[in-house]
């Protein structure tokens, strides 16, 4: 429906994207109507995982235009092309973010109705890291309120990419943002594997699989994949929309659940486990060795030594401050062992680090 262009500011030198809807296009009300509606979905979400649309017009000729900031990076769907299926972190980091971008889209009463990999851009950031950025809301729909406080879009023309699209939406029903959830599970399976989860011969015979074929689990189609994100996957891509997570919140609360699984090795976990359990020996041995001295000491003396005969107690080693610094080359004493542990162990110990607690950006 439209182009999109690289331009520079002909003063500030600064990039942007151009979006134009050709003249000819723009003349249709309907499809001028849908522009517009995509450049404002767009601007109204905001959030550092939509692109940031900045302005709105008309050229000389009729062409409407919306003007974004330019991203630098690949779309996701040119990235699982030339790269195949992305590692599970990798791919479990920018789903989480694409849940947060559609999350905030809903928020606002705005079904997406086009998720797919071409619409998702990653950019690469100044540390290294990646970011998902939610493009393209051409198709999306401004939802109405249903009495019950129930968001629902209209329903009518069967619209959207089939092999993405959800079986209420491939069927021209009412459909709600649980229609997103379909097709950011679709997105997932396709990251993960490098294969779509539903394929036909036609685009009708895809919207027809879409309501009546069920996928193989993603782990069938690439081995090492964990049980949990195949069920996660397949939650997404139940039929009924009442089985799908409920929510983008509730999808990316479960990512970041299986997030904080993988960055528990399991190796150190075992480790803790041994650990404990020689403190316990330690800990029995010592209560043991306690009670039986308590039970075979000598009989206390019935009266108290005199005082000047008590032995002075021992320096207090930890207490003591020396008067000179320790000459240069000499052993140091061990730091705390609080500041040698890796930082990685604040998952297995600390608090703040378990389960909702852990930070969502990249590890
Ligand atoms: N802000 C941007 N910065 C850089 N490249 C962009 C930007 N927006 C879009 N693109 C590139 O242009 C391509 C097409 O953009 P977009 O998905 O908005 O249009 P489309 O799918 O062709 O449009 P429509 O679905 O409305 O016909 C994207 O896949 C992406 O590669
Ligand atoms: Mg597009």
């Amino acid at each position: 429906m439209g182009a999109v262009y690289l331009c520079a500011h002909e003063v500030l030198g600064r990039r942007y994207a151009v979006k134009v809807l050709r003249p000819d296009l723009a003349a249709e009300a309907e499809l001028a109507e849908r522009f517009r509606n995509e450049a404002i979905a767009a601007s109204r979400i905001g959030g550092e995982n939509v692109v940031d649309v900045l302005d709105f017009g008309a050229g000389e000729d009729g062409a409407l235009y919306y003007v974004m900031e330019a991203l630098e990076g690949r779309s996701l769907g040119a990235l699982i092309a030339e790269d195949g299926p992305l590692d599970l972190p990798r791919a479990l980091v920018l789903l989480e973010q694409i849940c947060r971008a559609l999350g905030a889209a809903h928020a606002r009463g705005v079904v997406h109705r086009d998720v797919k990999p071409d619409n998702v851009f990653v950019v690469r950031l100044d540390d290294g890291t990646e970011r998902a950025k939610v493009i393209d809301f051409g198709i999306s729909r401004v939802t109405l309120e249903r009495s019950g406080g129930e968001r629902l879009t209209r329903a009518g023309a069967i619209i959207g990419t089939p092999e993405y699209m959800a079986p209420e939406q491939a069927a021209g029903d009412l459909i709600d943002h649980r229609a997103d959830v379909y097709a950011l599970g679709v997105l997932a399976y396709e990251m993960l594997t490098g294969t779509l989860p539903i394929v036909a011969n036609t685009p009708v015979a895809t919207l027809v699989a879409h309501q009546t074929r069920t996928p193989d689990a993603p782990s069938r189609r690439r081995a090492g994949i964990p049980a949990e994100v195949d069920a996660l996957v397949l939650a997404a891509l139940e039929k009924r929309p009442d089985d799908r997570p409920p929510s983008m919140d509730a999808f990316g609360a479960r990512i970041l659940a299986i997030r904080g699984g993988l960055a528990a090795p399991p190796a150190r976990a075992r480790m803790g486990a041994g650990a404990l359990a020689l403190v316990a020996v330690l800990t029995a041995g010592a209560l043991l060795v306690v009670v039986l001295r308590a039970r075979f000491a000598a009989p206390p003396p019935l009266a108290a030594p005199p005082a000047q005969e008590m032995s002075p107690p021992p320096p207090a080693r930890l207490a003591s401050v020396p008067e000179t610094p320790p000459a240069r080359d000499a052993p140091q004493a061990s730091p705390p062992r609080t500041s040698r542990r890796p930082a990685t162990r604040r998952h297995l110990d600390d608090p703040d680090a378990s389960g909702g607690g852990l930070k969502p950006d990249p590890f």
